[in-house]
């Protein structure tokens, strides 16, 4: 690993008491579980100094629907501009310009064939297992070079050395998005990293206007409307490609550990998967459980009101997403797992202004790498590990027995 790379590269995490403790999925759980209870017995969000959490289904959603109100820009922005070289929808209020980009941007995304795309997907997973079959790890060799390589045939950018692509691409994401305590060493990483991703992206733009030939992916479509200049859709690359790869790998490695502790969920998502059902509901049950998102974050605007608590301009109001999405108001019977819950409740995309514009793929990705694993009878062989905020290493065995592979 050269300088630069390993600058770059986010080192294991240091186990701390804190760490440990939200690690364990029983007490966050059983946190989310006390605090929706509360909320729901007092009526509303809670206030703590300048900092209110919502928890109610109800009022996390009304949150993130009233985006005059709750701001996105003073969180996500500044940081975004410094690695992105410009701003990013995902870091702006309602503007001209955030409709202006995100209509270029889903327009890009309705024209993906998201047929072919799927297919891809099906067999980079196979091959994968194929190759690491009966003993690899789930997240380094699997779920994340998966993600990895969609991203690629996404966005339209693969550099030779993939493993420094996805350390760059997971160094922006953790300053960006989970830098909450402006960390200087994650900040630095990001900052080393986003003259690289930069420079990625826009020697192919520039590859492709002067030869000619657009392309069939993302950058093709965005390039081809021309509704943004082409660093605009630099910008809009940079941005989503961010977000697009760890939070993948981890929100796989979640449901899979969930469906690992459970056997009758194990055995539901098998059997549909086997019999050519969508599993992609199941998915997002079982990760209920342990979400990847498990707050939001806004800031208030002006003096205001929410579910009937007094909010102060300035204010930073947490939407506690996995407390909202044990909310029997929104999810009836919340501890059991169902197939075909709506979806419109689930928060694990967020909602309102800002709802993941992955969402159509990652439809096609999580029920894909969850149960080709599972389909194969993988079973973890080892502990869960971590670097920095990322999950990143699970081993994982495939028993040659038949007998214990449907155990
Ligand atoms: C399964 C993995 C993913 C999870 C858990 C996830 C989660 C989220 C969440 C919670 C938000 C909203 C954040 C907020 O409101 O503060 C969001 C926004 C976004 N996501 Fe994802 N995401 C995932 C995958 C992806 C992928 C694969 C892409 C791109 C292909 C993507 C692109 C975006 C974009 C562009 C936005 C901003 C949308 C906007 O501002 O209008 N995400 N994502």
């Amino acid at each position: 690993m050269d300088d630069l790379h390993a600058r770059i590269k986010t080192p294991p995490r240091v186990s701390t008491f804190l760490t440990r403790l939200l690690d364990n999925r029983a007490f966050t759980t059983f946190l989310a579980r006390f605090g929706v209870r509360l909320s729901r017995a007092k009526g509303g969000p809670f206030r703590f100094g300048s900092t209110i959490i919502a928890a109610r289904h109800k009022d996390v959603s009304e949150l993130l629907h009233r985006d005059l109100d709750f701001l996105i820009a003073p969180i996500n922005a500044a940081r975004i501009e410094a690695v992105n070289g410009g701003p990013f929808i995902l870091g702006m209020d309602r503007s001209a310009a955030l409709i202006r980009e995100r209509e270029a941007l889903y327009a890009a995304l309705a024209q993906m064939d998201l047929a072919a795309l799927e297919t891809r997907i099906r067999t980079e997973a196979r091959q994968r297992l194929e190759a690491g079959h009966p003993r690899f790890d789930a997240i380094a060799d699997y779920a994340r070079p998966v993600a990895t390589a969609t991203a690629k045939a996404v966005f339209g950018i693969a550099p030779e050395d993939e493993a420094l692509f996805a350390d760059a691409v997971r160094a922006i994401f953790a300053h960006t998005f989970l830098n909450l305590g402006n960390d200087s060493a994650v900040e630095a990483r990001a900052l080393a990293a986003a003259p690289l991703m930069h420079d990625w992206f826009s020697a192919e733009i520039a590859r492709r206007r002067n030869t000619d030939t657009l392309g069939d992916d993302l950058m093709g479509h965005l390039l081809r409307q021309g509704r943004l200049d082409d660093d605009s859709v630099r910008r809009t690359l940079g941005g989503m490609l961010v977000g697009s790869i760890d939070t993948t790998a981890s929100t796989f490695a979640r449901i899979f550990c969930v469906v690992a502790e459970d056997k009758a969920l194990a055995a539901h998502l098998i059997a549909d998967w086997r019999q050519g059902r969508d599993i992609y509901g199941l998915c997002l049950d079982a990760l209920r459980r342990w979400p990847h998102n498990p707050i939001l974050l806004r800031k208030a605007a002006a003096e205001t009101t929410l579910g009937g608590t007094k909010v102060r301009a300035g204010d930073r109001v947490i939407g506690w997403t996995e407390a909202a999405m044990l909310d029997p108001d929104a999810f009836p019977d919340p501890e059991r797992m169902l197939p075909d819950r709506p979806m419109a409740p689930y928060l694990h995309f967020g909602t309102g202004l800002h709802p993941c514009a992955g969402r159509s793929i990652n439809a096609l990705q999580i029920p894909i790498l969850i149960g080709i694993l599972l389909d194969a009878g993988a079973k973890p062989n080892g502990a869960l590990h971590w670097a920095g905020p990322f999950s990143d290493s699970l081993p994982v065995r495939i028993s040659e027995n038949r007998q214990d592979r449907e155990a």
